[in-house]
């Protein structure tokens, strides 16, 4: 009976080191230690045997099952690793072969109007002056003639960030900036840039929008100087058609202050939808510059004299290209912007 535990051992290790995938170890497994396998039955038949061998059987029984159990287990990990091997070779990805293209892209309609914007006001003698997003409440307000409590600051929804500073509403704290730095020269540059304001997201308003800000200031300059600015840069950007008209309105940093308006580019003055039947299309809000800005400036109001503008950068675009919604412009929708 000893021998032929031997013998089984033996057989039984050759037949798993022959095993070459998980179905044939499953196989092996259930003919030598399955319920009805070789050694399990082998073991049961212990109580044929003479009384005085049965325990030496039983311990070599047991000895032998362990040793298959744990060469069954060493097997069926080298199998597992052979195949993760082979699966991995197959699904090898080629490190050489040449990648897919990725093709250029191009401007944003946004840079695209910038430029436009740069391009017209640079041959009209305007340089380009860079101002900061996040500003304090004293430049976004406080030194634009809206001291703390004056209701004008209600013109502009704010995002604060402390109690003293916040993202800027508007470009127009650029000026004071322009005119601290470069007095007493005369001046005449835009701010383009980024502004802020906290107010519903619709069709025409965004909390996150550009405006190009102007600004000159010179011993002589009067109201029809901005008139002559604004006119020029309507027909440059619009078409040398454009008439304009300029209506009295309220900023607390200019006096007089007015909003300009050009004929509607779609129906010409007739009255349409995007006109709201009115013949007429708002350009910015402009004016000359108020005293007390001037002054803030460290301009002498008494000598100088100057004007400002604040034009939108999404609203003129939509009108150009007869875009409908301000909410594409930012939403990353690649096929709104290969339009452009
Ligand atoms: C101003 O912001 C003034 N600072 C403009 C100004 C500058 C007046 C210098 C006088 C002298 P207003 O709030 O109207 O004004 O904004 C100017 C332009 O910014 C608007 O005509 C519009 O084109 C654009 N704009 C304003 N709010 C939004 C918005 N939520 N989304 C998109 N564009 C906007």
């Amino acid at each position: 009976m000893l021998d032929q535990l031997n013998q089984l051992e033996e057989k039984a290790l050759t037949a798993l080191e022959a095993t070459a995938d998980s179905d044939a170890l499953a196989e092996w497994n259930r003919r030598y230690l399955g319920k009805k396998g070789v050694l399990t039955l082998m073991l049961r038949s212990v109580g044929e045997l003479p009384r005085d061998e049965r325990p030496a059987f039983g311990r070599a029984a047991n000895r032998v099952k362990v040793k298959l159990e744990a060469a069954y287990e060493a097997q069926e990990q080298a199998l597992r690793r052979a195949e993760l091997a082979r699966e991995l070779e197959q699904g090898a990805l080629d490190v050489t072969l040449p990648g897919r293209p990725v093709g250029p892209g191009h401007l944003h309609i946004t840079t695209q109007t910038l430029r436009q914007l740069y391009a017209i006001f640079a041959e009209m003698g305007f340089q380009v002056y860079e101002s900061p997003e996040v500003e304090t409440d004293e430049l976004n307000f406080g030194l634009l003639n809206m001291p703390p409590h004056h209701p004008a600051r209600d013109m502009w929804d704010t995002f604060w960030i402390g109690e003293e500073t916040l993202l800027r509403t508007h470009t127009s704290p650029g000026q004071i900036r322009v005119m601290r730095e470069r007095y007493p020269e005369t001046i005449r540059v835009i701010l383009p840039g980024k502004c802020y304001r906290y107010e519903q997201v619709t069709a025409r308003s965004e909390h996150q929008f550009y405006q190009v800000e102007g600004l000159a200031v010179g011993r002589s300059i009067t109201m029809t100087d901005l008139i002559g600015t604004l006119t020029e840069f309507a027909r440059r950007f619009y078409g040398p058609e454009r008439k304009i008209r300029i209506r009295g309105s309220y900023f607390p940093f200019t006096e007089p202050s007015i909003e300009a308006d050009m004929d509607c580019i779609l129906c010409g003055g007739e009255g349409c939808r995007v006109c709201k039947y009115s013949g007429w299309l708002e350009i910015g809000g402009a004016g000359m510059v108020h005293p007390v800005v001037l002054q803030n400036g460290g301009y002498d109001p008494a000598e100088w004299s100057g004007f400002a503008f604040g034009l939108g950068i999404e609203r003129p675009a939509m009108l150009k290209y007869n875009i409908d919604d301000i909410r594409l412009f930012y939403r990353n929708d690649l096929r709104f912007l290969r339009q452009f």
